[in-house]
């Protein structure tokens, strides 16, 4: 096992990696927010691939949450997070205090624009803004050549994309696709929170994603899609908060599947509220 370095400001974080950066080590960044299971492993082994060395960020962002009691309640386990960077072999992890990142008299938001501003920007006001600010001070103090976001969150994956192309930021974004449970479920850190009841009725959402692609043909009406995946959740004891089909590069509706598209879903099991999403390819 590696020395596990703790980087605890953006100004140790920023002399570590100009310093790193100075002997010709390339890093890699897998931005989090702690309580970190296998999807993570995932994201940090394929960012160890990617570069000499590999920094795992741990910041349960307080700026992204549109609801303070989700705040509140977003698992921490930092214990198991160290233990768990420390078997996949990562080099560094980042864990800033939140006065560290925000401190006295913080005022600047990056507003990510067009991409935030449906689905989860519509559902979950100012979520954008936090998470685009705080990866923008992330990759600021860590200075990655690269760095691994999940595709569970695509629309996130998506505006991150767009605020290093607009900004110019010097990092490859990379997507990781989501890994699942054995009944489908992804992994997120939310699901420690499902009862095992509610657990077992959100692997609808898979089911229901998976049915109605299955079912879709050339120029497929995306609302009965929308419709197919609302059911199979509802069936299943779920709310449903949204479920879209929209083009993947601008996120904006579409009305037939004439080309791929992205099915994105947010619902609700048991106070729990969960997302994921899938490609739908077109047939020609
Ligand atoms: O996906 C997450 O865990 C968070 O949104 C991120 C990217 C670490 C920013 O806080």
């Amino acid at each position: 096992m590696t020395q596990l370095l703790h980087l605890t400001s953006p100004l140790d974080a920023q002399l570590w990696a100009t310093e790193r950066r100075h002997e010709g080590s390339s890093i890699a960044l897998a931005p989090t927010m702690g309580a970190l299971h296998n999807g993570h492993a995932a994201l940090m082994e394929r960012a160890a691939e990617l570069s000499d060395l590999t920094v795992v960020s741990i910041f349960v962002n307080p700026t992204q949450f549109d609801r303070s009691d989700d705040f509140e309640m977003y698992p921490r386990t930092l214990e198991d997070d160290l233990r768990l960077c420390e078997s996949v072999g990562i080099d560094a992890v980042y864990m800033p205090t939140a006065s560290a990142m925000y401190p006295a008299g913080f005022d600047t938001t990056i507003d990510p624009g067009a991409l935030a501003k449906r689905w989860e920007g519509e559902h979950r006001v100012g979520h954008f803004a936090g998470v685009a600010t705080v990866v923008t001070k992330l990759l600021t103090a860590v200075q990655p050549h690269v760095a691994v976001f999940g595709e569970k969150d695509f629309q996130q994956l998506a505006i991150i994309k767009h605020i290093v192309r607009d900004l110019g930021l010097p990092v490859d974004i990379i997507g990781i696709p989501t890994i699942r449970e054995d009944d489908g479920l992804a992994m997120s850190s939310r699901n420690v929170r499902l009862t095992p009841e509610a657990r077992a009725d959100a692997t609808s959402i898979k089911r229901g994603m998976d049915e109605a692609i299955g079912r879709s043909q050339h120029a497929s009406d995306t609302s009965q899609i929308a419709e197919d995946v609302t059911s199979a959740i509802t069936e299943c004891g779920g709310t449903v908060e949204y479920v879209a089909v929209v083009d993947p590069n601008t996120l904006e509706p579409m009305m037939t599947v004439d080309r791929d598209a992205q099915l994105l879903v947010a619902a609700w099991f048991g106070g729990v509220r969960l997302i994921d999403n899938a490609r739908i390819p077109v047939h020609s």
